[in-house]
């Protein structure tokens, strides 16, 4: 068996899905494990791969660990053996615990975030030299790769990017609801103004591939006109100072977390 995925949630589900969407590996040289026999089961046939109990995971050359971080210290002594490769998308749990817990230095650490269920996930990695020296880093991202967009990071840097982009859809979940509100209050229809707001954020990321997010900004403000109001009310209220402290406070409890 080529790999293995335990815990089958909402990310393990969509990074399988990735997999077998891209054909990097085939339904037979796959493993799933979730938290009962039968949810394992049932999942395993809902995807056509290998339903594993736990004592067949040492079979798996990988092995890609996808349940909560409560519930790792449990699952790590059942799960550890010492010729597997280990990836981790568990938030906050750094590759030293990794490696310590399974008691083996084949781990790499990945941050995606949940638009890995459309396929557009934003994934960090982080590995230890022994995994990079045994293509679990390769493998890890020709992996991500499958459900979106994968870079390397430094460690020491996954608080920060968890806090400005995988937290990050929640901010902009509260700034589309936002505008549709005004949308709202401005008489738009409630079902409308969700649409309107949901599209000019797609729009709006799409068109800042390629702009500087100060020219764009620019161009659609015209001296005298609307947009330059709108961008005065939101200066007034601090706004960008706010989602900068956003960011700012979401990496010093990821910090704080991480120690826990
Ligand atoms: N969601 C995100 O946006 C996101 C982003 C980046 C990273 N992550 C990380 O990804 C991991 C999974 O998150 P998720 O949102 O996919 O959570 P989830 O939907 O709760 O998935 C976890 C899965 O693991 C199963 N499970 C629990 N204990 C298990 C065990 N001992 N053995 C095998 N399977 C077990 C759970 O089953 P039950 O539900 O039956 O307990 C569930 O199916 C977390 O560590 C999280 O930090 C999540």
């Amino acid at each position: 068996m080529r790999f293995a995925i335990v815990g089958l949630g909402k990310m393990g589900a969509s990074i399988l899905e990735g997999v077998l969407a891209a054909e990097l590996l085939s339904p037979a040289e796959i493993g799933v494990l979730d938290a009962t026999p039968e949810l394992t089961r049932q999942k395993a046939d809902r995807y056509g791969v290998r339903a594993l109990a736990i004592d067949q995971l040492a079979e798996a050359e990988r092995v890609l660990i996808a349940v909560k971080p409560q519930d790792f210290p449990a699952l790590a002594p059942q799960i550890a053996h010492a010729n597997t490769g280990y990836l981790s998308i568990m938030a906050g749990v750094a590759t030293r615990v990794l490696a310590e817990k399974l008691g083996n230095r084949r781990v790499v650490r990945a941050m995606p975030n949940l638009a890995a269920t459309i396929k557009r996930s934003t994934t960090v990695l982080a590995a230890l030299p022994e995994a990079r020296e045994a293509g679990d880093l390769a493998f890890a991202e020709a992996l991500f790769a499958t459900v979106g967009t994968v870079y390397s990071l430094p460690e020491r840097l996954f608080d920060a990017f968890t806090a400005m982009s995988a937290s990050a859809p929640a901010y902009l979940a509260v700034v589309a609801e936002a505008l549709a509100d005004g949308g709202v209050r401005m008489g738009i229809p409630r079902a409308q103004a969700l649409r309107f707001s949901a599209e000019v954020l797609v729009a709006t990321g799409e068109l800042l591939f390629s702009k500087h997010p100060a020219e764009l900004k620019d161009e659609v403000a015209s001296p005298g006109g609307t947009t330059i109001y709108g961008l005065a009310a939101l200066e007034a209220r601090a706004f960008r100072a706010a989602l900068i402290e956003a960011v700012e406070r979401a990496t010093r409890r990821g910090e704080e977390l991480g120690q826990g």
